[in-house]
C-alpha cells in the first residue's frame, strides 16, 4: 500500500494528465494504480454517497419499474444502491478499472456497469435522460430534466 496522501497522488497524476492535455487519463492511472495497492482512491468510501442515500431516503425512494442511469459511477457504490432501490441501473466511467473493480466489488449486482470513453466532457448527458427523469448529478442536486436540455 501506498504510504503517500492520498489526494496528494491524486493531484500528482492529475497535474501530469493535465501538463500531457489529457485531462481525464489521470481517473486510469489512479484506478490501476489503486488496483495494484500502490494508490488510495480518494473518494473510495466503501459506501454510496451520504448525499444520495439521505435523499433517497427522505422520499422513501422505490425504483421498482423504473431507470437509473449512473454518471462517472466510480467504483459503483452509488450504483449499487440504485440497483438495490429496485432501479433497473446503468451506469458507467470513463475509466476501465474502475469499472472493473466494480463488477469485482459487486459480483451479483444487477447494474449494467459501462466502460464508456466520450469524446468531451461529462456534459450532454442530459439528452440521454427521459423525459422527466432527474439529475441527481452535484451535491443536494436533484433537478427534473427535459429532455434534450442540460439540467
Ligand atoms: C471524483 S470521482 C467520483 C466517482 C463516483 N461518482 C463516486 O461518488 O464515488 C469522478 C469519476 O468520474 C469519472 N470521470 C471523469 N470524467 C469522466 C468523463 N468525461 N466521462 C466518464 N467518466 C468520467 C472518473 O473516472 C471518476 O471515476
Amino acid at each position: 500500500m501506498a504510504n503517500r496522501n492520498p489526494d496528494t497522488q491524486a493531484r500528482h497524476f492529475a497535474a501530469e494528465a493535465l501538463a500531457a492535455d489529457d485531462p481525464t487519463s489521470w481517473f486510469e492511472r489512479l484506478y490501476a494504480s489503486a488496483a495494484g495497492d500502490e494508490a488510495v482512491v480518494p473518494w473510495d468510501r466503501g459506501a454510496p454517497h451520504r448525499l444520495l442515500v439521505e435523499w433517497a431516503q427522505q422520499r422513501g425512494l422505490d425504483g421498482h419499474g423504473k431507470w437509473a442511469m449512473v454518471v462517472v459511477c466510480g467504483l459503483g457504490e452509488n450504483a449499487d444502491y440504485m440497483a438495490a432501490l429496485g432501479f433497473e441501473t446503468v451506469a458507467f466511467d470513463v475509466a476501465a478499472t474502475a469499472i472493473r473493480s466494480a463488477r469485482q466489488r459487486f459480483p451479483d449486482s444487477r447494474v449494467d456497469y459501462l466502460h464508456h470513453r466520450p469524446s468531451g466532457p461529462a456534459t450532454g448527458l442530459a439528452r440521454g435522460v427521459r423525459p422527466g427523469g432527474r439529475d441527481l448529478h452535484g451535491p443536494g442536486a436533484s433537478r427534473t430534466v427535459s429532455p434534450g436540455r442540460e439540467p
